[in-house]
Order: C-alpha cells, then structure tokens, then sequence
C-alpha cells in the first residue's frame, strides 16, 4: 500500500495559492509569445542500476548485496570534504540512454544532480602521463567523433565555452586566449568506490532523444572525453549533468526560451521488474508539475559555495517521527541558515548530519517499538526484526512543505525478517553531508524550477503512464 499525503501550513497554503494564481497569469500572458520557443520538450527514461532492464543489473545479486551496495555509495557521495572535491558520478543510482552525433551512436548516461558538464568517453583515447591509453571500460562502443557529420570542436573565445565559467569548481577548463581549443578536466574524489576523472575537448553536437515515436534532436556541448578513468568493472559512458550550472543540460534544453525546469517520478523497487513501469525525467514546459492543490513547493537556495555551489540545496525544518517533531536547525552545527540539505536523485538513502541523526534513531527506536537487532549489511544501519514492527508515521518538513514519506520507502527489507531504516548518519555533524536521497523521493513528482527558485512535489504513482 502507498499512502502518502500532504499537509500545509495555513499560512504556506494561502501563499502557494497566491504563487498559483500569478503563475496562471504568468502563464496566461506568455502563452502566446512563448509558444513557438517552448514547445519541445524531451523526456528520458530513468533506469535503476539494480533493476532487471539497466545494462548493470546483476542476477546473482541478493537484495542483501545490492542494499549493502546502495548504502556504500550513499556512504561515498556524502562526505566532509565534498566541498573540496566532486564526487564519483559513478556511485549514482540512475542511468539513461540517448544517442549523439550523426549517424547516432548509443550513449549510456549516469544521470547526476551533482555534475554541470554531460561527458561521454571518446576515441582516440590519449596517452596520459603514464603513457598508457586511457579509457576505461564501458557497456556501449566508444564514441568517435571523426565519424560524426555534426560534431564541432569549440574554442575559447566562443560563447558556448563561456558556458562552463560558472560550473563547479571541479570542473576545470583550460584556455589562455581565444583560438585555443576549449578542454575541460574533471577530478572526482578519490572514494572506497572509486576513482575516477574525464578530461578532453569541449564541442557541440546534436543530441538525439527518442520518446516512444517522438525523436527530438537537438544541439549540445558537451565533453567529448579523451583521457578518463572509472575503475576497473564495465561502466557507463559518461555522465548527464544536471545541476544548477549554466553548461548542465537543463539550462541548454532551454536556450531557446524554453522553461528551465525538469521533473522526474521515481518509481518504487516493486515497480522496477515492470519495463513499462520505468522511472521518468522531463524537460521543458510539459516537465512543469502543477500548479494544483496537492502540488506543494520549497524555495530552491544557493548552494554554500565550493563543489557543492550548483547543488539542488532546500531548507529542512525537521522530521516528525508520529507525533514527537525533532528540529532539525537545534542541531549544534546546523546553523539557522536557509539550504542545510542537498536533494539529490543518485543518492540512494537519505544522511543526516550525524547528531541529529542521532536523535532521529531514538525516536525511531521508540516509535517502532520494535525489537532492534544486528544490522545484517554490518553497516551499522538501524534494523528491526519485521515481525511486530509499528509503523510511526515520518515526516520531513521543508520550509513551506510536509512531505510525509511511505513506510515502504523508510523501511526496506533488507533480508528474510529483516527490515533496515533508510536515513544513514553523516561521517561528521556538519550540514554539508545532508542528502534528501531517492528512497525518499519515490511515488513523488519532483520539479526542479530554476526559473523560479524553487522545488516542486505532487505524490503521484510512478509507475503509471503521466
Ligand atoms: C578537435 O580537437 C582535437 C584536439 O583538441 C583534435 O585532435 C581533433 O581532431 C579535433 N576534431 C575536429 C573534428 O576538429
Ligand atoms: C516515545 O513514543 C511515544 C509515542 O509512541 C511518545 O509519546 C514519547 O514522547 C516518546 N518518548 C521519547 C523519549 O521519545
């Protein structure tokens, strides 16, 4: 059973009906000019890695081994110094597929909220300092720029490199004056996971979308990646970047005038063996959720600066464990600032800070009434036997919004009886480690209005055609 329900402040409700009503007008009044620029819109699908259709699924998985999987790279995206280096894109969850160049050769995309620059793998991959050609393995053939029609080196002086001035600051393009081909390094954390990095040329090419029977192409740049390193297992090609950076694909999608904005619906994990049930991410105006009476917003804030700057960064009030509200900002280190939280879709768990944490396992502990017992991930997670669990009702409160998060979504079975909570505790108090993770975003439609500064959430069944 998914329940989930929304409840507002009256004083959030009577300003989100006003935000509606300026909206429509908004919408009433551009409609006309804004036709012709907006009407595409691209939707990708969004494939779970440990789902039967993603290229990584691995059969011989337990659900033991695929959750102890998720929670180590929850663990590796969230850290202390993320604000001195990105991390690995490749412990996000989610992969798409598109196609680029002309003819169109197949890329396998790690979706990332985190990242600016989409990127793919190149030939010829380039010798590095150590001599040895560097691509590393992936699924789908490498693609060769020399074979595509559409593909344009971009220099330094163009606007489209310009693009890249306000990425992350891991990102790192090289240029001292105009003529010189425009080239980006990225180093990504050195983690458990992995270590990994993608440097190469920066350049323009068409971007095929395919929807069902709706092929949309359009003009990218993009990092044509001729010196990477990803590890050792067969990975994705690349990356799609979709944060708050001018270069990310969301603000290109909508260089002609369209709306900056994405949405995606999650699907749960019992919808995922289902093809036709795939979790779904929108661009564009018909990406917009809302606005409605169940759809309930929280402002969008600036990053704190650093590699985390273009992070989907909202404000987080507390979590309501039924009745008993533990405030989030009373936390030593949680300072009463505004965007204390990263949501991020490739994150699977959700971290918290880790006194704050703390106090969230009591109320958990006691709410549950449940009898604790030995993690069996030996991750040192919050488990209880299943048997004569309660379930409390767990909400998190945003500035301007309750979401009220499912049962299924809080407590996953993690083995025979066995069911594991799915906040997991910062490695340190500070707010910079805080991730609203994907467990916790399921059965919603989240938009990310970047016009407009804020987030967007509608519970919605997923896995039904939207
Ligand atoms: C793009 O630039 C790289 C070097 O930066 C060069 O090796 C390659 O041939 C160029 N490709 C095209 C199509 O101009
Ligand atoms: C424990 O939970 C009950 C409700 O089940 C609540 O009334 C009480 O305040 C909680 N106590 C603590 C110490 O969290």
């Amino acid at each position: 059973m998914k329940i989930m329900a929304f409840y507002y402040k009256p004083l959030s409700t009577i300003f989100l009906m006003w935000t509606n009503l300026f909206f429509l007008c908004l919408i009433l009044m551009t409609s006309s000019s804004e036709a012709a620029a907006a009407t595409t819109s691209y939707t990708l699908d969004l494939i779970h890695r440990d789902s039967p259709s993603s290229p990584f699924y691995d059969p011989s998985q337990t659900r033991l081994q695929r959750q102890a999987g998720s929670f180590l790279r929850s663990i590796a995206r969230s850290s202390s110094n993320l604000l001195s280096a990105p991390v690995s894109p490749f412990s996000g969850e989610y992969v798409t597929k598109f196609r680029i160049g002309t003819p169109p050769v197949e890329v396998l995309a790690i979706v990332d909220t985190h990242s600016d620059l989409t990127w793919t793998q190149c030939v010829p991959c380039r010798d590095n300092v150590d001599k040895v050609i560097e691509c590393y393995k992936q699924k789908t053939p490498l693609f060769d720029p020399r074979n595509s029609k559409t593909y344009r080196n971009l220099t330094c002086g163009s606007d489209q490199c310009a693009l890249l001035d306000d990425a992350s600051p891991g990102l790192l393009p090289a240029c001292d004056h105009d003529q010189q081909p425009c080239s980006y390094y990225v180093f990504y954390k050195e983690e458990a996971v992995d270590e990994s990095r993608s440097g190469g040329d920066i350049a323009l090419e068409t971007f095929t979308f395919v929807d069902g029977d709706n092929i949309d192409s359009v003009k990218v740049v993009f990092g044509c990646g001729h010196d990477n390193m990803g590890g050792f297992v067969e990975k994705a090609s690349g990356v799609l970047g979709l944060a708050r950076g001018s270069v990310s694909l969301v603000n290109q999608l909508a260089s002609g005038g369209g709306a900056r904005y994405f949405s995606y619906c999650l699907t749960s994990e019992s919808d995922r063996s289902d093809s036709d049930a795939a979790s779904r991410i929108r661009f564009g105006s018909t990406a917009i959720v809302g606005p409605g009476p169940k759809v309930g917003s929280t402002p969008l804030r600036k990053g704190p600066g650093g590699t985390v700057r273009n992070f989907y960064s909202v404000t987080l009030e507390g979590i309501s464990v039924g009745n008993q509200r533990l405030e989030y900002s009373s936390s030593p280190k949680i300072v009463k600032r505004v965007g204390n939280i990263f949501i991020d879709s490739s994150t699977a768990m959700t971290v918290l800070p880790s006194s704050f944490y703390d106090r969230l396992e009591s109320a958990l502990v006691n709410g549950t009434r449940a009898k604790r017992v030995p993690d069996p991930r030996k991750t040192n997670g919050l488990c209880f036997s299943k048997g004569n669990i309660n379930y409390p009702v767990i909400t998190a409160h945003f500035q301007g919004v309750d979401l009220v998060l499912s049962n299924e979504n809080t407590f996953s079975e993690v083995g025979v009886g066995v069911v594991c909570s799915t906040f997991l505790r910062g490695v340190s108090d500070e707010p910079s480690v805080a991730i609203f993770g994907n467990m916790h975003q399921r059965n919603i439609l989240i938009g990310f209005d970047l016009d407009n500064h804020k987030v967007d959430f509608l519970p919605t069944d997923c896995a039904k055609p939207q």
